[in-house]
């Protein structure tokens, strides 16, 4: 019996965002609008995602004593997240410098700060959580030998998602934990190179799912994503939606897809739930103020699809876009 059905292990950033005409070159300066502070960091943005869906879920993560770290505590325990393992003070608390531009494409910085601090021996420290969760994901924004060491901890019978985001380069032993591997165009030629990136996707999906990993998920934005667990290539479709701000977007794809794998569904099947909720997550602005809960998700997308995606409510329109690249 599990006491959570998702352990997120990542960050917590404190989003500071500014809306802009365009995103600006190098050597450029451009004017945007008013400052605004948003709870955020990939971690953080994931706990909070699977808990809009209702998910039994937990933090482990670091913050810092201050206004930031305040913010975000405020937002994980709103959304219903265990924060018991949410660790405060270090260094000030992870910040994310955030454009967004009118098409709500964004780019980001981030001054990981107390999220670089979340050690290895932090995730030994938190062996109870590790063992009484069902379903344990990580992100690329605290160290990879704190993920590593994830990875050791993991309970048997549990299972390891990873969004290598920022990506890197993998250990092997972080790959093989991976059931599944997600990532996108830009994640995908780093952990491949770039050279290996230039046929069709399912190629690409194919040569990951070779690293190593259990099974793979390559988000495509518009064209949906594609997956496979070493029996195939199954493509699931995007739902279209009119784009205000695809910040946190795929931490909410992610979360969704590992609380359905969680709850026993098959990968076509979660990433088919995952897309839904991504796609109602780029409907609003912010990262964690715009996760939907499942009702949200329903009157949005239409009935869930079936393992394929024929179903499919959200039929797609001129100009619309899918929201978990
Ligand atoms: O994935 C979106 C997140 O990336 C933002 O909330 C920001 O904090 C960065 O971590």
């Amino acid at each position: 019996m599990y006491d959570y059905d998702l352990l997120v292990v990542g960050s917590a950033n404190a989003d500071l965002v500014i809306d802009v005409e365009r995103r600006p070159a190098a050597g450029e300066t451009v004017l945007g609008g008013d400052l605004a502070v948003h709870p955020g960091g990939k971690g953080a943005n994931q706990a909070v995602a699977a808990a809009r869906l209702d998910a039994r879920t937990a933090l482990l993560a670091r913050v810092g004593d201050d206004g930031h770290g305040r913010l975000l505590l405020d937002s994980l325990r709103a959304a219903g997240v265990d924060t018991a393992g949410v660790l405060v003070g270090g260094a000030p608390t992870g910040v994310a410098l955030i454009t967004v531009d009118p098409e709500g494409d964004n780019s980001i910085v981030v001054s990981p700060g107390a999220n670089s601090r979340l050690t290895p021996a932090d995730v030994r420290a938190a062996a109870r959580l590790l063992h009484t969760a069902r379903v344990v994901s990580a992100q690329l924004e605290i160290p990879l030998e704190t993920v590593a060491e994830v990875v050791r901890n993991l309970a048997p019978g549990s299972r390891f998602v990873l969004n290598p985001s920022p990506p890197r380069e993998l250990p092997a032993e972080v790959l093989a934990a991976c059931d599944p591997l997600i990532v996108n165009e830009h994640e995908a030629r780093v952990i491949l190179g770039d050279a290996r990136v230039s046929g069709e996707p399912a190629d690409w999906v194919r040569l990951l799912l070779a690293q190593g990993p259990r099974s793979v998920v390559v988000t495509l934005g518009a064209e949906g994503a594609l997956v496979c667990d070493g029996r195939g290539v199954t493509r699931v479709p995007s739902v279209r939606v009119g784009a205000v701000d695809t910040t946190g977007a795929g931490d909410a794809f992610t979360a969704a897809l590992a609380w359905r794998l969680g709850a026993g569904a098959g990968l076509a099947e979660a990433a088919a739930h995952a897309a839904r909720v991504g796609a109602a997550a780029v409907t609003r602005r912010g990262a964690q103020e715009s996760y939907p809960t499942a009702q949200e998700v329903e009157a949005l997308c239409g009935a869930v699809p079936d393992a394929t995606g024929r179903a499919a409510g959200g039929a797609p329109a001129a100009g619309e876009r899918g929201g978990s690249r």
